[in-house]
């Protein structure tokens, strides 16, 4: 079935990023023919970013995604942006649940589940982020942690087109630490079996896995032929377009 699931790799851009940055995106842009087919290409700027990005990339083989949304579509929420207004930017897609808003936003799994239904509320696909903490890993409580969080912050309705889940270990996150492949693959099988409990085989079979975490040219190959590993969510590495190409080459 893992050949049904075309894979993802997607920049994560984080805080970082002026207008002078969509140089990278020329360059990303400049190679993507190479992998049409084979692997898909998303860049996730910081909110200043995404309608330009996206005019850029309109008609590109690159789709733009943000990297967080407010629940709800318009109201009081000073310095918030819903997802209907990064749709109409230009996103096709939006991070919700990552390790760093559940732990500086204190997001809890019911928020990041209201996210995922913003998102396609406004018709935005969900990009759904899991992982433990070092702590978690090194106490045994990894897939129950992971667990606890899929359950949590997938809603219901959840189909391959509609959600990407990204399983990014905290403690491997910009530290240049990366679970074995043995690990990365319990985690990704249990995640697997956990949506095939709740939405059924050919949701499971469908749905795409990405990991995250310190992911870079040298050690994408590796990660990347993990078993229910579909692609990488890219922190650090995505800010070069050589570097974000070189992830991608894996798949090539
Ligand atoms: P790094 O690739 O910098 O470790 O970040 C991973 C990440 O958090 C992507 O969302």
């Amino acid at each position: 079935m893992a050949a049904a699931r075309r894979p993802l790799v997607a920049g994560n851009w984080k805080m970082n990023g002026l207008k002078g940055s969509i140089a990278e995106l020329d360059k990303v842009m400049a190679a993507a023919a190479d992998y049409t087919g084979k692997v898909e290409l998303m860049v996730c700027p910081p909110s200043t970013l995404v309608a330009q990005f996206a005019a850029r990339a309109q008609g590109s083989p690159i789709a733009i995604g943000a990297q967080d949304c407010h629940a709800e579509a318009a109201g009081a929420f000073t310095g918030d942006l819903s997802a209907e207004m990064l749709k109409d930017a230009g996103a096709v897609a939006v991070i919700v649940g990552h390790s760093e808003r559940r732990t500086y936003h204190k997001e809890t799994d019911a928020e990041v589940r209201a996210k995922a239904l913003a998102a396609w509320r406004a018709g935005l696909m969900a990009i759904v982020c899991v992982g433990e903490t070092k702590d978690e890993r090194v106490a045994g409580k990894t897939l129950e942690v992971v667990g606890r969080q899929v359950e949590g912050s997938l809603p219901d309705g959840t189909t391959p087109a509609n959600l990407v889940i990204a399983y990014e270990p905290v403690w491997a996150i910009g530290t240049g630490l990366t679970p074995t492949t043995a690990d990365v693959a319990e985690a990704h099988g249990f995640i697997r079996a956990e949506v095939a409990k709740r939405f059924g085989q050919a949701v499971a079979d469908g749905v795409r896995i990405q990991y995250g975490g310190s992911v870079k040219p040298s050690n994408a190959k590796e990660l990347m032929s993990v078993s229910d590993v579909d692609g990488a969510l890219v922190g650090g590495a995505s800010l070069k377009a050589d570097d974000f190409l070189g992830i991608a080459s894996a798949y090539l």
